[in-house]
């Protein structure tokens, strides 16, 4: 990279060749105003907040779409650049309806803080006051059309980032509008809410509906995060306020997604309505009655040994478990440890970013527009830059719609052709691929990307600390669940009713656990630390965003201390 020397505000600054004015800033710490510039979105020079004098150049120049060169001289504050900076902030406001002491955003919008910034105290223009919509059909959030500056950062995220492509714009001039598809409603739309325009907007026009007036940036603390809701697992953040989760956002530094998120990580886990168990219970005649950690304990210990040990004892784990829980799993019951999902998919050579690079992607065995959604943007985002998608069976009804060819899921014939006039294919395939494929896939071994998805968040991990996959022989009539916060599906429920003695941790009451001997209290997403294994193979940290009630203890440790008491 050739390094060039610019003078900024009259400093002698360094840049990279082919930096924009706004990169060679933001490389030297100078702060440039920016409306509709957002990192990672292609520049489009919508706003014109940014923009500066440059020496020699005609006028003022955007920053953020001005190539930076050596030896150029740069002014980025001045009376004159305050004056139109303020003059463009006023006629964003005078254009829609911005009432900022009702605006849920006031105080963290960007719009706001720039008027803050330069002394905007009243407007200059007629207001146009204009009758626009605000569209709430969507559960989990709304769009304000009265608050949105058109920055178009959310269209450009929603096709660049998230892949779906779904925003766009309507009319023209004054008239101009954000709208989803052909100008239906959200909740009418083809809107995934993967919710990766909300995090982009500057605004308070695109508004999270749980978080709305919970407080603003200040009030909150930031957990950095996994999310555990599939094998994929995005980095999050998570938002809390006295002691509470109130909003996950996509981690836009982590690894594999850089901030997209699917609705099952960013807003479902904040409408859970199961009642949370929160103290050991033990079975009392016909009802379960609260009682202490140790009492708890020492009735499992008890209990295991009344069947004669853990290798009586049928033992079940949730890939919803950390990796720490299952070593302990594993420690506690060997061989009769099994995951409460069938056997999985291989892990594949691949990573999910590998898709990125692909120029023909095949998809086998995954409905990715439900169970492993954030690779459907993976996906979609290689289509929209020019690779071609195949698809085995069905990858989901939307991206089969993106796909160049439909194959049938036992098609290997046509498969092989496509694969050979390919240069750089990529595997995808899932839990539910066809045996005829999975054998031709593991024939190819390294010649090929392969990225194996596997169903259950942390399954690889299981997989690692040993735990065997669930068979029908699972079953002994002593049977130790580990559900965490997961649902517990009707082969594990039909399990657990015929089992005589049940020892449960669970974060939710469930039918199963009120018919359980013991229960114990299991920690769930936002109060769960450790690891997680996913589906490349990637270990990512789980950090405990809430305190626990008081003496509660991890899955792991409730493990550790039934094993020491059957020493
Ligand atoms: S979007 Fe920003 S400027 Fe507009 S009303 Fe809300 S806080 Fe005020
Ligand atoms: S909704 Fe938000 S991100 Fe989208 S154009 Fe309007 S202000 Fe910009
Ligand atoms: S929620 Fe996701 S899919 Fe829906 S419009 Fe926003 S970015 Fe696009
Ligand atoms: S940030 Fe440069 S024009 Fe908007």
């Amino acid at each position: 990279m050739t390094t060039i020397t610019l003078t900024i505000d009259g400093k002698e600054v360094k840049g990279e060749q082919g930096d924009t004015i706004l990169e060679v800033c933001k490389r030297n710490g100078i702060d440039v105003p920016t409306l509709c510039h957002f990192d990672g979105l292609a520049e489009r020079g919508l706003c014109r907040m940014c923009l500066v004098e440059a020496k020699g150049e005609r006028g003022f120049v955007p920053a953020c779409t001005t190539e930076a060169r050596d030896g150029m001289e740069v002014t980025t504050e001045n009376e004159k650049l305050t004056a139109l900076r303020r003059a463009n902030l006023e006629l964003l406001f005078s254009e829609k309806n911005h009432f900022c002491m009702f605006c849920e955003m006031s105080g963290d919008c960007e719009l706001q803080n720039l008027a803050y910034r330069y002394g905007m105290d009243h407007v200059r223009y007629d207001y146009s006051w204009p009758k626009l919509p605000v569209d709430a059909t969507r559960k989990y959030f709304l769009f304000d059309q009265n608050r949105c500056i058109l920055c178009r950062r959310c269209v450009r995220a929603c096709e660049e980032l998230a892949g779906h492509g779904v925003l766009g714009l309507k009319d023209r001039g004054p008239k101009t509008l954000v709208c989803a598809d052909l100008d239906y409603t959200f909740g009418e739309s083809t809107c995934v809410s993967c919710g990766t325009c909300l995090q982009v907007c500057p605004t308070g026009a695109l508004v999270d509906k749980k978080s709305a007036y919970l407080g603003r940036e200040i009030h909150f603390d930031r957990t950095k995060s996994a999310c555990t809701f599939c094998s994929v697992g995005c980095g999050i953040e998570i938002l809390t306020r006295d002691g509470l989760p109130v909003r996950i956002e996509g981690d836009w530094e982590a690894e594999p997604s850089h901030g997209i998120l699917c609705v099952a990580g960013r807003f479902e886990p904040l409408y859970e309505t199961r009642k949370r168990i929160k103290h050991p219970m033990a079975r009392c005649g016909s009802s379960l009655v609260e009682v202490s950690w140790e009492e708890a304990l020492s009735l499992t210990a008890e209990a295991i040994k009344g069947v004669g040990g853990p290798s009586a004892v049928t033992g079940i784990i949730s890939p919803r478990a950390t990796n720490e829980a299952a070593s302990a799993f594993k420690r506690l019951f060997d061989e009769n440890a099994h995951s409460t999902t069938p056997p999985n998919t291989t892990a594949g050579n691949g990573k999910l970013s590998d898709i990125e690079e692909g120029d023909w992607i095949f998809i086998a065995g995954a409905d990715l527009d439900e169970e492993f959604r954030v690779v459907s943007s993976f996906v979609k985002r290689a289509v929209n830059r020019g690779a071609k998608a195949a698809v085995l069976g069905s990858a989901g009804k939307r991206v089969d719609k993106k796909a160049a060819k439909i194959l049938a899921e036992d098609d290997v014939a046509d498969l092989e052709k496509l694969i050979a006039e390919s240069e750089r294919p990529v595997f995808v395939w899932g839990p539910a691929t066809h045996p005829t494929v999975v054998k031709y896939l593991q024939g190819l071994k390294n010649k090929i990307k392969q990225i194996g998805l596997a169903a259950g968040a942390n399954n690889r991990g299981l997989e690692k600390a040993g735990i065997n996959p669930l068979c029908e022989s699972s079953t002994r009539e002593a049977l130790y669940l580990l559900i965490a916060d997961d649902v517990m599906s009707c082969e594990i429920e039909e399990k657990a009713r015929k089992a005589k003695t049940l020892i449960i941790q669970s974060s939710y009451v469930n039918e199963i656990a009120e018919r359980a001997d013991v229960v114990f209290p299991s920690p769930p997403w936002f109060e769960r630390s450790g690891t997680y294994t996913n589906t490349e193979g990637r270990l990512c940290r789980l950090n405990r965003a809430c305190k626990p009630p008081k003496g509660a203890l991890s899955d792991e440790e409730i493990v550790d201390a039934v094993r020491r008491l059957l020493r």
